[in-house]
C-alpha cells in the first residue's frame, strides 16, 4: 500500500480549489445572492434546493441531505474514492500528491475505472522499457512531450503482461482490457505489441484504449470493445485533452479520423482536434461537440472515402444546426491525412486551409451540384429535389434562409419559387392548357421576360449585350430561368437562329413556349428592337438588384459583406427603375 496522504496537503488542496468552479463545470448553477443555486444533481427535483457557497467552499443539497467539501462532491458526483477525489483535485491544481513514506504504485480495484487507470499506468511504464516502441514513435515524429500529454503507452508482446500486473481480473474483463478464456479460468491480454492511446471521457478518466500494432497485424488499430463505460459512438478521442489545452470557450473543434491525426496536430500547436475512433460521425458525437464549442470543423482525407465520411457527417449535423452554431468542411490533399499533411506543410499552412474551409452551405450544394447538369432547367429542378430532404432536416433560422437563397442562385430561381418547390410534397404538375399542351413560357410568364424572349428570338445576337446573367436570375419573376437559358444558348452558339433553339428544345415545355412566341407578331421595327430589349433586361436587372440588396442587407446583420456584395448594393442605389414599355 502507498503511504498516507498528509492532512496538510489536503488542507492546501482545498484552499487552492474553487468549489464554485468545480461544481459549475458539472452542474448548472446560477448566482443567488451570496450563494449559487441549482437543481440537485443527486435527485430529480423540479425546484432548485442545491446551494454552493463560495464563502464556505461547501455545497448543501437540501433534497438529498448531502453536503460537504469539493472532495465529498467529487466522491458523490463522480463516484470517486476519497484518494481518487484528492488525486483529481491535485491534477486540476497541477500538483503531485505526496505520500508519507514515499510514492509506491497502488492498484486498488473497485471497478472497471480502476482497472483502466491501472492499465494506463502499466502501459506508460512499459513504454519506457520498450526501445522498439519508442523508436516507432520517434520515427512517426511524436515527441516525448506529446506522448506524455496524451498518455501514450505500450502493451508488450505478451499474453499475460497486464493480466499478471492487475491480479484481480474481474473488473479488467468488464473494462475490455482482458479477454476471458473459454471454459477455463483466467483471462489474457487483449492488447499485445501495440502502441496504446488512452481514450478519456470529458472528466479525464480513462474509459478505453486504442492500440496500434507494431507488427503487421491485419487489425492496424484495435479499440476497446463497447463496454458500460466506453461507447465509440458517444466518445471522441482527444476531447478531454482539447478542452484542457485551452482555458475558456473553444473557438472551434476539428474532427479528424485517426488517433495520430489528433496527436500530431496537437504537437503542431493545433490542440483543438478530436478523433472519431474509426467510426462514422454520429449525431451523439455532434451533440457532444456542440457542448464544448459553437463551431465544428470536419477535416477529412481528400479521397473518395474522405468525401463520403464528410457527407455522412453533414447528415448528422443538419438537425443540430441551431442558431449560432457553425460547421465547416476541409479536406487534406489526396493521399495524405491530417497527420502526414501537417508534418509536411506545417501549422501555418494547416491553419490557412482551416480558414478556407467550405461552409456547410457550400459543401452541401457543391456535392449535390456534382450530381446534376445545371445547364438545363431539368437539372436545376433536380438540384432542388435533391436538396429538399436536407433542407427538411435543418431547423428554421438564418442558415436555412441562406441555404435557400444560395440554392436559388445556383438553380437560378427566386426564393419564392424555391420555397414553393420545397414546400410542395411533390413537384407540382405544370399547368395544362385546354388543348393539352403544357403552357410555358407565355402565359404566366412575366411581361418583360416574355418580351425579352420574343426580341431575343428575333435577333439572337442580342444575347451578347447581356452581361450579368447570374444576377438576372435573382429578379424572381416567372419564366426568368427560361430566358436565361436561351441567352446562355445563344452565347454558346454564336450565329444560331431561333430555329436552332426551337430544335434543341423540341418536345419540351419550353420548346412549345418558344414555338408559340415565334408564331406571334412582334409589333416592333428593326430600329427600336434593340432599345426595347435593353429596357426589358434593365428592368429585370433592376428587380434582381433590388432582391439581392434586400437579402444582403438582411445578411449584413450577422456577417460582414464581401467587396463584391457591397458593389451590388451600390449599383442598386445608383440605378433608376427603368420604365417598362
Ligand atoms: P487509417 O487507416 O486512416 O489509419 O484509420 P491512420 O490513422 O492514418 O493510421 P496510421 O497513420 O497508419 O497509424 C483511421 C482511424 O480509423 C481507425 C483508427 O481510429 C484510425 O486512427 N481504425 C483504423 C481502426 O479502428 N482499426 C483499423 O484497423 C484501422
Ligand atoms: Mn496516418
Amino acid at each position: 500500500m502507498a503511504g498516507r496522504i498528509p492532512d496538510s496537503f489536503i488542507h492546501d488542496l482545498l484552499a487552492r480549489t474553487d468549489i464554485v468552479e468545480l461544481i459549475g463545470s458539472r452542474v448548472e448553477i446560477k448566482r443567488a445572492g451570496k450563494e449559487f443555486k441549482g437543481l440537485s444533481p443527486f435527485t430529480s427535483e423540479k425546484s432548485p434546493s442545491f446551494f454552493v457557497s463560495p464563502q464556505k467552499q461547501m455545497f448543501f443539497c437540501f433534497s438529498s441531505g448531502k453536503n460537504g467539501t469539493a472532495i465529498s462532491f467529487l466522491m458523490e458526483y463522480d463516484r470517486l474514492s476519497f484518494v481518487e477525489a484528492v488525486e483529481e483535485l491535485a491534477r486540476r491544481a497541477g500538483v503531485e500528491v505526496p505520500r508519507e513514506g514515499g510514492n509506491e504504485p497502488r492498484v486498488v480495484m473497485d471497478g472497471p475505472l480502476d482497472a483502466l487507470a491501472a492499465a494506463q499506468r502499466y502501459f506508460t511504464e512499459r513504454l519506457r522499457h520498450a526501445p522498439a516502441a519508442i523508436e516507432y514513435l520517434k520515427k512517426r515524429g511524436v515527441s516525448g512531450d506529446t506522448a506524455k500529454r496524451f498518455g501514450i503507452g505500450y502493451a508488450p508482446d505478451s499474453w499475460d503482461g497486464l493480466t499478471q500486473f492487475l491480479k484481480d481480473t474481474r473488473h479488467a474483463v468488464d473494462a475490455g482490457l482482458l479477454i476471458e478464456r473459454d471454459g477455463r479460468d483466467g483471462a489474457y491480454d487483449r492488447f499485445r505489441n501495440r502502441v496504446m492511446f488512452p481514450i478519456r471521457d470529458t472528466r479525464g478518466r480513462v474509459i478505453g484504449f486504442g492500440g496500434r500494432t507494431l507488427a503487421n497485424d491485419p487489425a492496424k488499430y484495435l479499440n476497446s470493445p463497447e463496454t458500460m463505460l466506453f461507447h465509440k459512438g458517444r466518445n471522441l478521442y482527444g476531447l478531454y485533452e482539447a478542452r484542457t489545452a485551452t482555458t475558456g470557450a473553444l473557438p472551434y473543434l476539428i474532427v479528424v479520423e485517426g488517433y495520430m491525426d489528433v496527436v500530431m496536430l496537437a504537437q503542431h500547436g493545433i490542440t483543438q482536434a478530436v478523433g472519431t475512433l474509426g467510426t462514422a460521425t454520429t449525431r451523439e458525437h455532434v451533440q457532444l461537440l456542440f457542448k464544448s464549442t459553437a463551431k465544428i470543423v470536419f477535416c477529412f482525407d481528400g479521397d473518395r472515402a474522405g468525401r463520403a465520411a464528410a457527407w455522412r457527417a453533414l447528415e448528422q449535423v443538419l438537425p443540430e444546426m441551431q442558431e449560432g452554431r457553425e460547421c465547416v468542411f476541409m479536406f487534406v490533399p489526396d493521399g495524405q491525412d491530417p497527420d502526414s499533411w501537417v508534418q509536411e506543410v506545417g501549422a501555418a499552412a494547416f491553419r490557412a486551409a482551416l480558414d478556407e474551409a467550405a461552409s456547410l452551405t457550400q459543401f452541401l450544394l457543391e456535392s449535390l451540384i456534382r450530381q446534376v447538369n445545371l445547364g438545363s432547367l431539368e437539372g436545376r429542378a433536380r438540384l432542388i429535389a435533391l436538396a429538399r430532404p436536407h433542407l427538411d432536416k435543418l431547423p428554421a433560422g438564418a442558415l436555412r434562409t441562406l441555404l435557400v437563397d444560395e440554392l436559388g442562385r445556383r438553380a437560378r430561381l427566386g426564393r419564392n419559387d424555391i420555397e414553393s418547390m420545397l414546400g410542395a410534397p411533390k413537384a407540382a404538375p405544370a399547368p395544362v392548357a385546354e388543348n393539352g399542351a403544357v403552357q410555358a413560357p407565355t402565359p404566366g410568364t412575366s411581361r418583360p421576360v416574355r418580351r425579352a424572349m420574343q426580341l431575343l428570338l428575333e435577333r439572337p445576337a442580342l444575347a451578347e449585350s447581356v452581361d450579368h446573367i447570374e444576377l438576372l436570375a435573382q429578379a424572381g419573376v416567372q419564366g426568368i430561368e427560361i430566358l436565361i437559358e436561351a441567352i446562355d444558348y445563344f452565347h454558346a452558339h454564336p450565329g444560331a437562329h431561333a430555329a436552332h433553339l426551337a430544335e434543341a428544345w423540341k418536345d419540351t415545355p419550353k420548346g412549345r413556349g418558344v414555338a408559340r412566341l415565334l408564331s406571334q407578331d412582334l409589333g416592333v421595327g428593326d430600329d427600336t428592337l434593340e432599345i426595347e430589349f435593353r429596357d426589358a433586361i434593365n428592368l429585370l436587372t433592376f428587380k434582381a438588384l433590388e432582391t439581392e440588396t434586400t437579402r444582403l442587407l438582411e445578411e449584413s446583420r450577422h456577417r460582414e459583406l464581401t467587396r463584391a456584395e457591397l458593389g451590388i448594393i451600390d449599383s442598386f442605389h445608383r440605378s433608376r427603375p427603368p420604365r417598362s414599355r
